[in-house]
């Protein structure tokens, strides 16, 4: 890390546990790349302050924050603007604070997931078909408002409890359509795309039972979960030959609109940002 002075430009990643972090190890390489005086830290906010947290950051500290779980839906309702996206996503993974005092919501998630697809699966155009989205929480919402955003002609969220992608439908319009995991084959038929958005297979349990053979050959599977780098989910889509794109693309380019943001220029684009974040997080490439 280059010296701090007076003048360094604090920004940071908040939420809760936050420890394992990856975002200051990728901000800081880019800092020290680009020879800029800034610092960016974690911080560990108890759940039940995020609200205090921010409003103290009004008064113009930091320079920005991005924010992860459980605080990206309070983030957007503390908001004073919020970006299209953001408002779409019903999320906010950026928040900017301006000389002004308000704060500025954005959501690059939806930026950093097409930037994986683009990325692992060259050609991939999100407009030319249906896509399904596995899951209806926070990651599906996010997921479901990119490719909505992206020009999808049909999203079709599928959810083990159906009236919650029901919700999701209801609220991003006319090109998302709900299925409960019972109509997973029907959703998959003739899908270009497949994004698992949902926890199952985390901390033990048993992994998503979904018939990815039902997909076309050419279609793209993409897991949201990094950690291992190859998911049992993205396993099945390689040996069935379809192309895959990981959940570490997608954390790794939802980073470096941030950092924009924060820093008033694009991060310096010689740091290998994958291979730092697989180092960290001890994952094998
Ligand atoms: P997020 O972290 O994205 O906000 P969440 O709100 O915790 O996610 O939701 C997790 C998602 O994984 C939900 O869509 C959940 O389905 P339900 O809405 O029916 O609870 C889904 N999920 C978790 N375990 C699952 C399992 N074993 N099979 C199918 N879906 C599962």
């Amino acid at each position: 890390m280059s010296a701090i002075t007076g003048a360094t430009r604090l920004a940071g990643v908040v939420g809760q546990p936050i420890a394992h972090s990856l975002s200051p190890v990728l901000h800081n390489a880019w800092l020290e790349a680009a020879g800029i005086d800034g610092v960016y830290v974690a911080f560990a906010v108890a759940e039940g302050r995020f609200a205090s947290f921010v409003a103290g950051l009004r008064a113009g500290s930091v320079a920005g924050l991005n924010v992860t779980l459980p605080f990206k839906g309070e983030a957007l309702a503390l908001a004073d603007e919020v970006s299209d996206r953001a408002g779409l996503a019903q999320a906010a993974n950026v928040l900017v604070f301006r000389p002004d005092g308000s704060i500025f919501a954005d959501n690059t998630d939806g930026l950093g997931l097409l930037g994986a697809f683009a990325a692992q699966a060259p050609g991939f155009d999100p407009a030319a078909g249906p896509v399904v989205i596995l899951g209806a929480g926070g990651g599906a919402q996010g997921a479901a408002a990119a490719f909505v955003a992206a020009g999808c002609p049909q999203v079709r969220v599928v959810n083990r409890t159906r009236s919650r992608a029901e919700a999701i439908a209801a609220q991003l319009g006319a090109a998302v359509q709900a299925f409960g995991l019972e109509d997973a084959p029907q959703a998959l038929a003739g899908a270009n795309a497949v994004v698992n958005a949902t926890s199952a297979g985390l901390a033990g349990g048993a992994p998503l039972d979904i018939p990815l053979a039902a997909t076309p050959a050419e279609a793209v599977i993409m897991d949201m979960v990094y950690k291992p780098l190859v998911t049992p989910f993205l396993a099945e889509a390689r040996d069935l030959g379809r192309r895959t794109v990981d959940g570490l693309e997608m954390l790794v380019r939802q980073a470096a609109p941030s950092f924009e943001y924060f820093y008033g220029q694009p991060p310096p684009p010689q740091v290998d940002v994958r291979g730092l974040a697989l180092a960290t997080l001890g994952l094998k490439p």
